[in-house]
This record gives structure tokens, sequence and C-alpha cells, in this order.
């Protein structure tokens, strides 16, 4: 179950900059080691050849050679498992920080809904599953190093057994165990250092994961340019489904032509296609066929950061960083001015309550906004797209959280606002939607009525009944 309302994080990204880091480590600490020890290995190696050639008795000792070929086997199994295992570890790593951060992000949700309890116990779980999953992967890395010096001592007991049955000098016998020794611990090393590159690689892997994640939204290698935007909008035939089947179509065949300036109530029953229908604009997504066009150019011929550069977007639940009030104005358009950002302040009413705080612009507000009321980000969100004055304009239930005073400032300020621009407007309310020149009546993924409010009113029940009941209520 998924708390946050806002979308997704980029979770496997972060989760790959934990296994970023254990890469990090493990490349250092076995730089130097994978240099030093096969030439300490091929010294020993050498040195025993040279000796089994020259020395009287030597040649024995050759033998204990031969329990290295048999060290190959269970490099080759353990390493397979621990691959295995670490890869999995990883993956039980992913999953325990991605369920702390879903539940940091909704602690009111969790408090509210009376959850703590439930989610102990999942992250309990978690914690016992990342656990035991560790363990394993110490298992199989740990058990390398003893089983080779287990294999080295039958090679070093099996040649001394037999220099002595074949009364080899003592110091032919001492000089060929320390060769023997200096070659069994760069295997022992070795094999440790297989673990911690099995290990790493493993990480590697669930990077490469993250970074090979095809993106669902690309840029067109040759883009067209948008000129100076008009901010008409058009749609062709445009079905779009979330998901990958036909059947689970949330718009079919929509095709509309919403000429510049035109200010657009989009209405309909929750889940008629209404959000969907405006993030197809500003290419959040892509239609599963059918074209969207800006200026009669398709929104897929254009670079994503040239069409959005046009579009204004406040929708319902606005994001807010854990920055000043007036970094978060700014981010409707990077460059701005004090006083501008003032100027789109005062216009969505939101100059007055920032200047009640004893730090105004600089009052840093928590993680998401948690220090401000509903009301009030939702006011910063439209200071925003006053301050961006893009053609395009979507507001999409942009004034729900607004009481009736500050929603008739917000009116009048939308009414200078959207002059001369592009405007879809969603909302529940209809005394928002006044101002309205087209109405577009959303049913079931379908528009089924279209036209200026009196004439809509007439000719479809739909719209009718969702108006009067407001107008009852
Ligand atoms: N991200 C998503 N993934 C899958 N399905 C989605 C997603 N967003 C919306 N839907 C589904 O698409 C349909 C249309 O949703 P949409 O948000 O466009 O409705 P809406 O008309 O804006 O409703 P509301 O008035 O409640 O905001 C709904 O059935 C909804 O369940
Ligand atoms: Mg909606």
């Amino acid at each position: 179950m998924r708390f946050s309302s806002g979308p997704a994080a980029t979770t496997p990204f972060a989760r790959g900059i934990s296994d970023t880091q254990q890469v990090q480590q493990t490349l250092t600490t076995s730089a130097n080691d994978l240099i030093v020890l096969p030439i300490t290995f091929l010294s020993a190696l050498g040195y025993i050849t040279w000796a089994a050639c020259k020395v009287q008795g030597a040649p024995i000792f050759l033998l204990g050679l031969a329990v290295i070929p048999v060290c190959v086997l269970p490099l080759k199994v353990i390493g397979k498992n621990l691959y295995r295992r670490a890869k999995q570890a990883f993956s039980a790593g992913g999953d325990v920080s991605e369920h702390l951060r879903e539940n940091l992000s909704a602690v009111r949700e969790v408090r509210a809904f009376g959850l703590e309890q439930r989610e102990i116990t999942r992250f309990s779980e978690g914690i016992r599953h990342l656990f035991g999953m560790q363990m394993k992967v110490v298992k199989y890395s740990a058990i390398l190093s003893p089983l080779i010096e287990f294999i080295a001592v039958f090679g070093i007991a099996g040649s001394l057994l037999l220099s002595y049955r074949a009364q080899t000098p003592f110091s032919t016998v001492l000089a060929m165990i320390a060769a023997l020794y200096m070659a069994y611990d760069p295997m022992r090393k070795m094999g440790k250092l297989q673990g911690e590159i099995t290990r790493g690689s493993a990480a590697l892997d669930r990077i490469e994961q993250v970074m090979l994640e095809p993106e669902p939204i690309s840029d067109p290698s040759q883009p067209k340019t948008l000129g100076p935007v008009r901010g008409e909008i058009e749609f062709l035939d445009v079905s779009f489904a979330y998901g990958a089947t036909a059947e689970e179509s949330v718009l079919h065949k929509v095709s509309v032509r919403i000429p510049a300036g035109t200010t657009c109530a989009l209405v309909g029953p929750s889940g008629a296609g209404k959000s969907t229908f405006a993030n197809l604009v500003p290419r959040f997504y892509d239609a599963t066929s059918g074209a969207v066009l800006v200026d009669g150019i398709d929104v897929r011929d254009l670079r994503q950061a040239d069409l959005r550069a046009h579009i204004a977007v406040v929708s319902q639940d606005s994001f807010l960083f854990n920055d000043s009030i007036f970094n978060n104005l700014l981010l409707g358009r990077v460059g701005a001015t004090r006083a501008e950002v003032e100027q789109a302040a005062r216009n969505a009413s939101a100059h007055e309550f920032i200047s009640a705080f004893p730090q105004g612009y600089d009052t840093v507000v928590g993680e998401r906004g948690t220090s401000l009321s509903g009301g009030q980000r939702q006011r910063i969100a439209l200071a925003r797209a006053f301050l961006r004055n893009a053609p395009i304009l979507i507001l999409d239930e942009a004034t729900s959280a607004l009481d009736s005073e500050s929603e008739a400032a917000i009116q009048r300020a939308l009414q200078k606002l959207v002059v001369g621009k592009t405007v879809l407007m969603i909302a529940h309310r209809f005394s928002t939607l006044r101002d309205a020149n087209l109405v577009l009546v959303f049913d079931r993924g379908r528009i089924v009525a279209r036209g200026p409010h009196a004439e809509v009113y007439r000719a479809n029940p739909l719209y009718r009944g969702l108006y009067d009941q407001q107008q009852i209520g």
C-alpha cells in the first residue's frame, strides 16, 4: 500500500546510490591486492619449479602444488552462490529503504489511520529478511578462506610426509614449506578478494539495471522548434491507457480543437479522464494512439524542455521543496527578480500571509510544505504559475483548497492571468468555471458534450445534473 499522494519517487535510483557506495569501497580495497597477490603467487610458483629442477629432494614438493587446482572448485561454486545471495541481499536492502522512505513521507497518514503497529511489524519483517540475506552472504564469503586453508593444509602435510620418508634435508624442507606457504597465502587472499568482487559485481548489476531502465518519454532525435507559442491545442483521435492493454483505456479516440486564447473548462464525474487529458499536453504521458498537437506540432516532435517551458501547471497537490518560500516561488521562472516574485505572490493573494511570517519570503517551509496550510500551498503554486506567465495554463483543481474569500480574490487574479492564454481548467466547483468560453464534458474517457456553458447546459443531461446539484447545494 502506497500512502504518498505525489508521483512515486525515483526509487530504484535511490536504491542504486547505496549500491554505488558498496562498489566504490570494494574497488579501493581490492585494487592493490589485485596486483600484489598474483605477483607473490607467481614468484612462489616460479621458485618451487626452479628448486624442483635444481635442488635434490625438492620435486616432492611439487605434489604440494597439486592441491591448488582443487581450490578452484569451491571458488567457483561458492562464488556463484555468493553472487546470487548478494543480489538478493541488495534487493532486500532496497526494499527496506523504500519502506522507510514511504513511512517517513506519510507519517501523518500512518498516525491518522492508527497504522503504527502494522508498519512496525512490516518494517521488522523487512529487517529480519534483510538480516537473513546478509547472514547468507556472510556465510558464503566467510567460508571461502578457511576452506582454501583446509585444502592447503592437506598439500603441506602430504609434502611433509613424503619428504620425511625420502629423508629430504631439513634446510630444503624448510625452504620449500616457506615457498608453498607463499603460494597458498595469495590463493587464500584471492579467494577472499573474489568474494568481495562478487558482491561488488552484484551491486554493479543492480546499478546497471537502474541505468538501463528505459526512459518512458524521450526526446526526438531531430526536434522541431516552437516559435512564439500561440497556444492552440488539438487532440486527434487520442486514446490513452495507463496499462499495457487497450481494454484499460482511460481516453477513447478523443478529438477536440481548443483555439489559442480559449479558457476551457473540463468537467465530468470523478475518474472520467479529465486530469489524464490535461496531462497529455505537457507530455507527462504519451498518447497510446492518435496525436496531441500544440500550435499544429505533434508534442512528440518537440523537446520536452521546450514544450514545458510554454506550459504552467498547477495541480491539486503541488509539491513544495524543503527550502525558503522565495526559492519555492522561483521555480516558476528561475532567474526572476525579487520584485517579480513578490508581484506574482501578490497576484496569487499569497503576499499577505507570506509577509506575516517573521522571516517573510525567507521562511523555510517543511518537507512537502508541511508547515503551510493546504490553501497557502495552493496559493504558492498559483504564484509560480503567475511568475511563469506561460501561454498555456493548466489548472487541475488549483483552487480546491481555498476558502470562498481567497477563492474570490484569486478568481479576480485569474481573470487577469488567463487573458490571451489557453487555459485548461478542471474544477469540481462550478463557480470557478464561470469564465470558461468552452466547456468539455467528460464521461468515461469520452467527450460527450462541448460548447459554451449555456449550450451544453441545454443539450447535455449529465452536465445539467452536475451543475444543478451544485446550485442547490
Ligand atoms: N497514474 C495512473 N495509473 C493508472 N491509472 C490511473 C492513473 N491515474 C489515473 N488513472 C485512472 O484513469 C482514470 C481517469 O483518471 P483521471 O485522473 O484522469 O480522472 P479525473 O477525471 O481527473 O478524476 P477526478 O475528477 O477525480 O480528478 C481513472 O479510472 C483512474 O483510476
Ligand atoms: Mg483529476
